[in-house]
């Protein structure tokens, strides 16, 4: 009889990250056996052999005994000055070092947020699809996630309509994520506008998760909320993760903008949490000004010839010539989520086509559901291989659905 019984605390008993959950570790089961797995279920591009730039690891080397005491518990004050001046140059007004939050990455950032802000019983609106990190901050924040539509039909903007619907008297705050995983849509002023327009209106804090914010389609601008919103809370999440390609560095960072007279009890929130745990990464905190200074390795790898823009041409037109999916095509990062047409599959529960495509064909996708999405007929790819590696299981997903049906 076991002694202690010990059982997982109730807070996490819906927290999900499916990007690695059990279908993942079947891959790493399999791999053990031996067999190989194209895993396209992680944005995680150094492992597809993409290095850091070269202005980031000169930064790094040549710096590092700056970095070996505990800095200071929001960040670097030089990596901060390079936050603010990022910022300012994106149109935010008024960016001040006091309001910036440098954090182990994003993923602390969103914990250290959630867990500032959001109250038992407090509603939070999240997109649905979305990245399951808002998710599941808020689940553990006490709080509950409120999805709001993003529409297939239109880019997979979000549906304004749809937004004002989910209010509710205990509706606390609304996340955007732009651009956004997984369906890499990137949103047009307008609809920011509009988003605005509604949390203003109901007194909501608008959360900007903008990590891909340079990690653009030739073409596409990136419209920081920040810098539109009038006289609103605004808090913008960023890093280095993917535009710089060192998410093992963990490295981002969140800004409070807007009416800030009215949240000085979240900053001390914030404050508490991040003396906590004394800072952040000092190490990757020296790499902050050079990378924000080095825009050029990201456009290169978004331009014609370079691997992002290569990767999602390729994927995309694979997945336009195949019976079984289509999809829209994404404006930045470097994800796809595209739509299973045959109705014959009968999908009822997408963890198990995901598992089932996995002991077939050896390839590793993230099930819609993974990322909220309420219907079981869509997944995500991460577009990271060489091109003529991800048209090819393009060609293998659609070769196992011709012939797939849940009983
Ligand atoms: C939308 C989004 N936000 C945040 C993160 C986490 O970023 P970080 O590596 O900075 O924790 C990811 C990672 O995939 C993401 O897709």
């Amino acid at each position: 009889m076991s002694f202690y019984n010990i059982k997982m605390s109730d807070k996490l008993v819906d927290v999900n990250s499916d990007i690695r959950g059990e279908v993942y570790r079947e891959s790493l089961r399999m791999n053990k056996e031996g067999i190989e797995v194209l895993k396209l279920n992680t944005g995680n591009p150094a492992t597809f052999g993409f290095t850091m730039p070269a202005s980031v690891k000169k930064a790094l080397t040549e710096n590092m005994d700056n970095a070996v005491a505990y800095c200071d518990l929001q960040g670097m004050p030089s990596a901060r000055e390079a936050i603010v001046d990022y910022h300012t140059k994106r149109g935010v007004k008024n960016v001040k070092m006091e309001n910036i939050f440098i954090t182990n990455g994003v993923s602390e950032a969103a914990s250290m947020l959630m867990t500032a802000l959001v109250n038992y019983n407090d509603e939070v609106l999240i997109p649905t699809p979305s990245y399951s990190l808002w998710t599941n901050t808020t689940l553990i924040a006490g709080g509950k996630p409120v999805f709001y539509k993003c529409d297939e039909k239109a880019n997979w903007y979000p549906d304004i309509e749809d937004i004002k619907s989910k209010i509710t008297s205990n509706t606390k705050a609304i996340i955007i994520i732009n651009p956004n995983n997984p369906t890499g849509a990137v949103y047009p002023e307008e609809v920011l506008r509009e988003i605005l327009k509604v949390a203003k209106e109901n007194k909501l804090v608008v959360i900007s998760d903008e990590i891909y914010d340079r990690l653009l389609m030739p073409g596409v601008s990136h419209t920081s909320v920040a810098a539109i919103a009038d006289d609103q809370l605004v808090i913008t999440l960023n890093g280095l993760s993917k535009s710089h390609v060192i998410c093992g560095f963990r490295c981002g960072w969140m800004l409070i903008s807007g009416r800030t007279e009215e949240a000085p009890m979240l900053i001390e929130g914030l404050v508490k949490q991040a003396s906590m745990r004394l800072c952040s990464n000092a190490l990757t905190q020296l790499v902050i000004p050079a990378a924000l200074e080095d825009s050029a390795s990201t456009i290169e790898m978004m331009s014609p010839g370079g691997r992002l823009y290569e990767q999602s041409k390729a994927t995309v037109e694979a997945i336009n010539k195949c019976e079984t999916l289509e999809c829209v095509k994404n404006d930045g990062a470097f994800y796809i989520f595209p739509k299973i047409l045959r109705k014959e599959c009968n999908i009822r529960d997408d963890r198990k086509f995901a598992l089932d495509l996995l002991h077939e064909k050896k390839i590793l996708i993230v099930p819609g559901s993974g990322f909220d999405y309420e219907t079981p007929d869509h997944f995500r790819i991460v577009m990271l291989p060489q091109p003529e590696i991800l048209a090819n299981a393009v060609y293998e997903i659609d070769d196992f659905l011709k012939n797939y049906t849940q009983k």
